[in-house]
């Protein structure tokens, strides 16, 4: 049978006149599930894990799954079983990880705004590191670990002040952004830690930003850390590990992100040219994890021509894909079945009553009412990021192995989302 792969996405592929994810045709899964659907391919997101462990291999390094990008349980359950730890930021994502059999010593907590509750929770469970933010959060801590009677683990999150060229929004690591401490104060941030009782520092921690498409901010970053690691440790404080973030982009429409195996190569051979071969480290992947791993599928519920623009409505929206609204990204949107017909120009846009409700604009497609459209590049920060909005019921999410898919997550039902909800008897 004639197969077709979709570039930069090699599980997905026409194969006669249907789309499949692996071995399994998506019109299936439409016709079973509904619409829309998430589905992910186990394949893809395991072999986006396995070019991170080979770039590794023979290294001591923690990889931990930056779970904000997709945290349904089947998804963490694939990476728990695969060895990754996880990089978390909210007792939320926690609870998560160990309700999907994840390891609390495997986790990281990070985030900026981390609150006694949630410390408290984390240092119970025994979480791996906290990824400390500022110079506020230390001494929270340290207060609620004493607290306890327990010593919490910490990495301090340090801001190397390197652009990652990427969209603003997502741009974690130069001087204005709130993440991390500045330069300038970490070696007396050390110092301070290492004199508080209820904290042990373990390492050093940075995060430049997110969907980073070249090699030089990495290698930008990784100098200013081991320029602060020899001067911290020449201070009295001994750094244990390097955890270098997340931020690795992928392709959603010809961008050329260094390969993650390739990348790690080149970041060794400067630690190792540096003396710090030896040193622990951890990392924290989320969308090169799973972002192209996943469609989104959608029905195509209305075609509107009109004088200037075709409006094709599809009943996915905002609110299940929030990437194009929040960041005009883009994500190619393909047919299931495709047809010979000549193509039109169309404007793809959901139901949400909202002119910033759009998937994709001047897409070239044919297409019919009733016709199923999967976007594509859904993997990562899109079911995550899912809202309720127009009370829209979350989306069904389906993991494909091979010819098996799994249910992974049901279908939102309209009792889920009123069950939270009171009528107050009120006064006439
Ligand atoms: N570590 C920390 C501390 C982070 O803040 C993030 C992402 C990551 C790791 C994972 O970064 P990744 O490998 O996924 O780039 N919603 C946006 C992306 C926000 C990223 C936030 N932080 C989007 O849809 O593009």
């Amino acid at each position: 049978m004639h197969s077709d792969r979709l570039p930069g996405h090699p599980h997905i592929a026409y194969l006669g006149d249907e789309l499949f994810l692996e071995e399994t045709p998506l019109s299936a899964l439409a016709q079973q599930y509904g619409t829309p659907l998430f589905v992910y391919s186990k394949t893809a997101m395991l072999t986006a894990l396995a070019a991170y462990q080979q770039g590794f291999a023979g290294r001591q390094v923690q990889i931990c799954y930056a779970m904000k990008a997709n945290s349904t349980l089947g998804i963490i359950q694939l990476f728990a079983q695969a060895g990754c730890g996880f990089d978390v930021v909210s007792q939320g994502e926690m609870t998560r990880v160990l309700a999907a059999g994840g390891q609390a010593s495997r986790i990281i907590f990070s985030g900026v705004g981390k609150t006694r509750a949630e410390m408290r929770a984390a240092l119970h469970a025994g979480v791996g590191c906290f990824n400390v933010e500022s110079e506020a959060e230390l001494e929270v801590l340290n207060e609620v670990a004493l607290g306890l009677g327990l010593q919490a683990p910490v990495s301090i999150r340090v801001n190397p002040n390197v652009d990652p060229q990427t969209h603003p929004y997502i741009s974690t690591g130069l001087k204005g952004n709130k993440f991390g401490i500045a330069h300038e104060r970490v070696v007396q941030t050390y110092q301070r830690a290492a004199a508080l009782p209820g904290l042990s520092v373990q390492g050093i921690d940075c995060h430049i930003g997110s969907q980073i498409t070249q090699e030089a901010p990495y290698l930008d970053a990784l100098d200013r850390m081991l320029d602060l690691v020899e001067a911290i440790e020449a201070a009295g404080v001994p750094i244990h590990h390097i955890d270098m973030g997340g931020g690795l982009g992928i392709d959603y429409n010809g961008e050329t992100p260094p390969q993650a195996d390739a990348l790690w190569r080149k970041l060794l051979a400067r630690l190792d040219a540096r003396g710090f071969g030896q040193r622990a480290l951890m990392i924290e992947p989320g969308r090169s994890l799973v972002g192209n791993a996943g469609v989104c599928i959608t029905e195509v519920l209305y075609l509107k021509p009109g004088e200037q623009k075709n409006f094709c409505i599809v009943d996915a929206a905002m609110n299940d894909l929030p990437r194009p609204a929040m960041y005009q990204a883009y994500h190619h949107i393909v047919p299931l079945k495709p047809r010979t017909s000549p193509p039109d120009t169309w404007e793809v846009v959901g139901p949400i009553c909202e002119s910033g409700d759009w998937i994709g604009h001047d897409r070239t497609l044919s297409v019919q009412q009733g016709d199923w459209l999967a976007v594509l590049s859904a993997g990562a920060y899109c079911m995550s990021m899912a809202s309720n909005y127009n009370t829209r019921n979350r989306a069904a999410e389906v993991l494909v192995d091979g010819t098996q898919a799994h249910l992974i997550r049901e279908r939102e039902s309209y009792a889920d989302q009123i069950r939270l909800e009171h009528l107050p008897v009120l006064t006439q």
